[in-house]
C-alpha cells in the first residue's frame, strides 16, 4: 500500500482539473489505496464532474475552488496551461499546501510569482501512457520543497508510471521533447511501418495490425529486459547478412533515423522553450 503522507480526510488532496490527465492520476491514486474521502476534485465541466463522481462515489467533486471547504495538504494543478493564471489566485490562499503542477511550460518561477516565494512547488511532466499506468514523469522541485514532500510527489506520480527527478529545470524542455511528446513519435512510427508494409504488398488492415503489435510487443520486451541494453536486444534479432540487417543498414545510415530524431527532438525542445518564455 502506498504511503500518501500528510493527505487525509481533514487535509485532503485537491485536484484542480479532472480532464484526461487529472482523471488518470485520480484512478492511479485510488488504485494505490488513497481513500476517495481524502480527495476533492475541482472540475467546472458538468459532464466530466458527473463522470468522476459516478466512478468514485467517495470523492468530493466541486465546480470551483471557492467550494473547497477543507485546507488541502496537496494541490495538484492539472488544468491546461492557458487557464492556469485564472486558477492560481484561488489556490494561493493555501500557503501551507504542497503544489504539484503537471502543466506544460509553466515554470517554478511562474508559480513563485503567483503563489509567493515561500510556496512549495513541484513541476512535473508526465506523458499520455499515464492513462494506463504506463507513463513516465520527470519532476523538478522549488527550494522550499521538503524531502517528505518530494517523497509524496514521487508516490503520487508513481501511481501512473515511472518517476525521475532533475535538479536543473532548464532540462524540462528536453524532457518535454523526449518523453512528453514522445508517444506521438511512436504512434507515427507505427503509421509509417504500416504504410511501408502496404507498399511492400500487404493489405492495409493486416499491415496496420502487424505494425501495432510489433511496436507494442517490442515495447513489452524492452520493459521485461531491464538488464539488457536496447542495442543488445537489437543485435539479438539481427543475423549477419539477414533481412533485419538489410533494413538497419538503411535506418542506421548517414541520413537515417538518428539524425532525423535528433532534429525532431531539437524542434520540440525549441518550441517548449518558446512556449514557456
Ligand atoms: N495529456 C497529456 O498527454 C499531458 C502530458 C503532460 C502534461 N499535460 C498537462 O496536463 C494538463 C491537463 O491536460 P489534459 O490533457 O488533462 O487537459 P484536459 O483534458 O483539457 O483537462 C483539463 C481539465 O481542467 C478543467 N478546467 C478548466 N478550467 C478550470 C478551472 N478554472 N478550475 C478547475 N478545472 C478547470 C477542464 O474543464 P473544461 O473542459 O470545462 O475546460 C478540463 O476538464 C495540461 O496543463 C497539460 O499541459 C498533459
Amino acid at each position: 500500500m502506498t504511503d500518501f503522507g500528510a493527505i487525509g480526510v481533514s487535509r485532503p488532496l485537491v485536484l484542480v482539473g479532472g480532464g484526461r490527465m487529472g482523471s488518470a492520476l485520480l484512478a492511479g491514486w485510488l488504485g494505490r489505496g488513497l481513500h476517495g474521502t481524502a480527495v476533492v476534485v475541482v472540475e467546472p465541466d458538468a459532464d466530466a464532474a458527473r463522470e468522476i463522481k459516478t466512478g468514485n462515489a467517495d470523492v468530493t467533486v466541486v465546480p470551483s475552488m471557492d467550494k473547497v471547504r477543507r485546507e488541502p495538504a496537496v494541490v495538484v494543478l492539472a488544468v491546461k496551461p492557458q487557464v492556469m493564471a485564472a486558477v492560481l489566485p484561488d489556490v494561493a490562499q493555501y500557503p501551507k499546501a504542497l503544489f504539484l503542477s503537471i502543466a506544460a511550460g509553466k515554470t517554478l518561477d511562474y508559480f513563485a510569482q503567483a503563489l509567493g516565494a515561500d510556496a512549495a512547488v513541484v513541476r512535473a511532466m508526465p506523458n499520455t501512457p499515464a492513462a494506463i499506468g504506463k507513463g513516465v514523469s520527470v519532476c523538478v522541485a522549488s527550494t522550499n520543497v521538503s524531502e517528505a514532500q518530494r517523497s509524496l510527489c514521487t508516490a503520487l506520480l508513481d501511481a501512473v508510471g515511472a518517476v525521475a527527478w532533475i535538479d536543473n529545470e532548464k532540462l524540462m524542455d528536453a524532457v518535454t521533447a523526449l518523453s512528453g511528446s514522445g508517444p506521438a513519435y511512436v504512434f507515427y512510427l507505427i503509421e509509417c511501418m504500416a504504410a511501408a508494409g502496404q507498399a511492400a504488398g500487404l493489405p492495409a488492415e493486416l499491415a496496420d495490425m502487424l505494425a501495432r503489435r510489433t511496436v507494442a510487443g517490442a515495447g513489452a520486451l524492452v520493459e521485461a529486459s531491464d538488464d539488457e541494453s536496447t542495442a543488445t536486444l537489437r543485435r539479438n534479432v539481427t543475423s549477419p547478412n539477414g533481412t533485419t540487417e538489410a533494413a538497419l543498414n538503411v535506418l542506421m545510415g548517414e541520413n537515417g533515423l538518428a539524425p532525423l530524431l535528433r532534429h525532431a527532438v531539437e524542434a520540440a525542445a525549441r518550441r517548449s522553450k518558446e512556449l514557456s518564455a
